[in-house]
């Protein structure tokens, strides 16, 4: 039985590397994201380049009532579905997302949507004994911010719901692996100030794939980020919240 992969928000950049390097390594496909158009040449290029098998269907992280149907569709077609990538999110602008009416997209399409197609990914799992779920989810979750806290909030929710779901799950032998890569040069952060140390898509992409060949549960990409972050969550709250971040 060969490697079945779903990939949610198939369309991102760094969605696209790791479903290629999935393919490299002979799994077929079910990619997923609200522009269809797209998801259809994505699907093309990757059958011609890899041979795979590929699927694809329009989701939306925000129409939760549309999940449960969604995935009874992906295991339609892919019975043996080995695991997936919820590689979805949305930064927007995070000075407008200040207010509520728009930052609510931004914790819906992060987090409320994950947790709803997480919940049904793990039911599924869970009794089979097997599969894997990896979440990508964010380094701006680790620390709230001044410059992008409704976003790191909801990321920061994504990195404690998989890490509750890995303790769930542990169990049953089905693994979830939360992704936090820093800068990563994508439609997500073209043209935003102050990036730096910014990864390719594709590196971040290969890296994702090995994962799986590795133990670790939360994975920073590219490694630094781990101690980036670590000096960052550890100065003091009163300096803190006098730096501009
Ligand atoms: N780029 C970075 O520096 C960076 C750093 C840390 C974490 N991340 C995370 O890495 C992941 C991939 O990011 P990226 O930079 O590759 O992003 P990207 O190229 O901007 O792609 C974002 C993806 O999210 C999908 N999406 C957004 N809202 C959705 C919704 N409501 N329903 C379904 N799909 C939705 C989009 O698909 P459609 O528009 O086709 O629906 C698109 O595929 C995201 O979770 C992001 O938060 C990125």
């Amino acid at each position: 039985m060969g490697e079945a992969v779903l990939i949610l928000g198939a369309t991102s950049a760094i969605a696209r590397a790791t479903a290629a390097a999935f393919a490299a390594r002979g799994a077929a496909l079910y990619l997923a994201s609200r522009d269809l158009d797209e998801l259809q040449r994505i699907a093309s290029d990757l059958r011609i380049r890899y041979g795979v098998e590929v699927h694809y269907a329009a989701f939306d992280a925000e129409a939760t009532e549309t999940h449960a149907a969604f995935f009874q569709s992906v295991l339609a077609n892919m019975p043996d579905l080995s695991g997936v990538v919820l590689a979805f999110g949305y930064l927007g602008d995070q000075q407008a997302a200040r207010d509520f009416k728009v930052g609510a997209k931004v914790i819906a399409s992060n987090f409320t949507g994950a947790a709803s197609i997480l919940s049904l990914c793990a039911d599924h799992f869970e009794p089979l004994q097997r599969g894997f779920i990896i979440g990508i989810s964010s380094v701006a979750g680790d620390r709230g911010r001044q410059s992008n806290y409704v976003y790191g909030a909801a990321k920061g929710a994504l990195s404690l719901y998989l890490q509750g779901l890995r303790n769930r799950l542990y169990a049953s032998g089905v693994r979830v692996i939360t992704i936090k890569p820093g800068f990563v040069d994508t439609a997500m952060t073209y043209g935003l100030p102050g990036l730096f140390l910014v990864a390719s898509p594709q590196d971040i992409g290969e890296r994702i794939v090995r994962t799986l060949g590795k133990q670790a549960d939360v994975v920073y990409l590219p490694w630094f980020w781990r101690y980036i972050m670590l000096i960052i969550k550890h100065v003091p709250e009163p300096i803190f919240k006098r730096m501009k971040l």
